[in-house]
């Protein structure tokens, strides 16, 4: 098994452990929506329904990115992968780069022919290897779309990580025009500021995906996985580094009006779903919520798709919204 595999076993581990979700939490929970006490529609009527990409999707949320290549990864990547199909919900992969590098087969089609999948690559890879890479990550999976994932902090922490990020931004604008689907930029639990995402949208990028602070702490996770004594003190003041989600999503908007968002980042039900929705994303997106669910089985992906999606509908039905375009100005307290 290779260092790459190695590396996402110990990630799936302890991202699966409290003690690496941000201690600070998120700021979902301090936003609130007006309750309505007189709704004046039946739940049943709600519709939740969108579009994503182009395409027809049960609910704006998708499984955000979490694995590629490792030994639990395959079983992984099937059950969430049925589960979107099943439910038509969009599903990210995590880091196609083990696969592509080691010339593995990615199967994920074979479960989910129809369902919107997105492939992944982090930035600095891109930087290595260009174009090239980002197409064959794309082909292989008959993707919908590119995720392209900035984690510099990531990178700090981990041993051995990328420590030169010169020319990514000439990496993204290269894939922004020379690839077929769409790129979209996200980060991995610090979050994209209004500055960086100008930058990103001047380089031809439509799509951003926040991620946040506010759920999953990859500093906190590298630690973990770092024995020396003196880079864990270098990194200790790091662990809540970031901005958080809910503050993301407004200052982004605010900075860049046209770019389409996705909210993540501590999304951990349908009502921090419908808060997303309500601050300017067209989208949202969890990850650690799934894995252990995709650790289990298919029905047990599904079972947490249909909480999250009944979950989004009490929301709207109880701030009167019988869609997602009344839940974008449901009122907020
Ligand atoms: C086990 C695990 C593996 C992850 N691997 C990737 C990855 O390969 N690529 C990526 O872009 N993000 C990866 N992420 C980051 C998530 O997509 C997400 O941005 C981050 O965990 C914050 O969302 P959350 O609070 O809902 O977990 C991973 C997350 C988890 C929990």
């Amino acid at each position: 098994m290779t260092n790459i595999s190695n590396r996402k076993d110990d990630h799936i581990q302890l991202a699966l452990e409290a003690r690496h979700q941000s201690e600070l939490g998120s700021r979902f929970d301090r936003l609130t929506f007006e309750h309505s006490g007189l709704p004046e529609l039946a739940l049943e009527d709600t519709d939740i329904a969108c579009h994503f990409l182009g395409r027809p999707i049960s609910a704006p949320f998708m499984i955000g990115a979490m694995t590629g290549g490792c030994n639990n990864g395959e079983l992984i990547n099937q059950h969430l992968a049925e589960a979107a199909e099943h439910c038509h919900i969009p599903m990210a992969l995590g880091s196609q780069r083990a696969a592509l590098e080691q010339g593995l087969a990615q199967n994920v089609r074979r479960w989910a022919p129809n369902a919107t999948i997105l492939g992944n690559l982090g930035a600095t890879q891109l930087q290595q290897s260009g174009l090239d890479l980002a197409k064959r990550a794309v082909e292989s999976i008959d993707a919908n779309a590119l995720i392209i994932h900035l984690n510099p902090l990531q990178e700090l922490v981990q041993p051995n990580g990328d420590r030169d990020w010169n020319l990514v931004l000439d990496a993204i604008q290269t894939c922004a025009s020379e690839l077929s689907v769409p790129v979209i930029i996200k980060e991995v639990g610090s979050g994209i500021g209004p500055s960086t995402a100008q930058k990103l949208v001047g380089a031809g990028v439509q799509w951003i995906e926040v991620a946040g602070r506010g759920g999953t702490s990859w500093a906190s996770i590298e630690l973990a996985r770092n024995d020396s004594t003196r880079e864990q003190q270098i990194a200790a003041p790091f662990v809540d580094w970031g901005m958080d989600t809910v503050d993301l999503l407004s200052q982004v908007r605010s900075a860049c009006a046209d770019v389409n968002l996705i909210g993540s980042g501590g999304v951990r039900n349908g009502v921090d779903i419908a808060k997303c929705i309500r601050l300017g994303a067209q989208m949202s997106a969890l990850a650690q919520p799934f894995l252990a669910p995709a650790l289990e089985s298919s029905e047990a992906v599904i079972e947490k798709i249909e909480i999250l999606q009944e979950q989004l509908r009490w929301t709207m039905f109880l701030t009167a919204s019988q869609n997602l375009t009344a839940l974008r100005s449901a009122p907020l307290i």
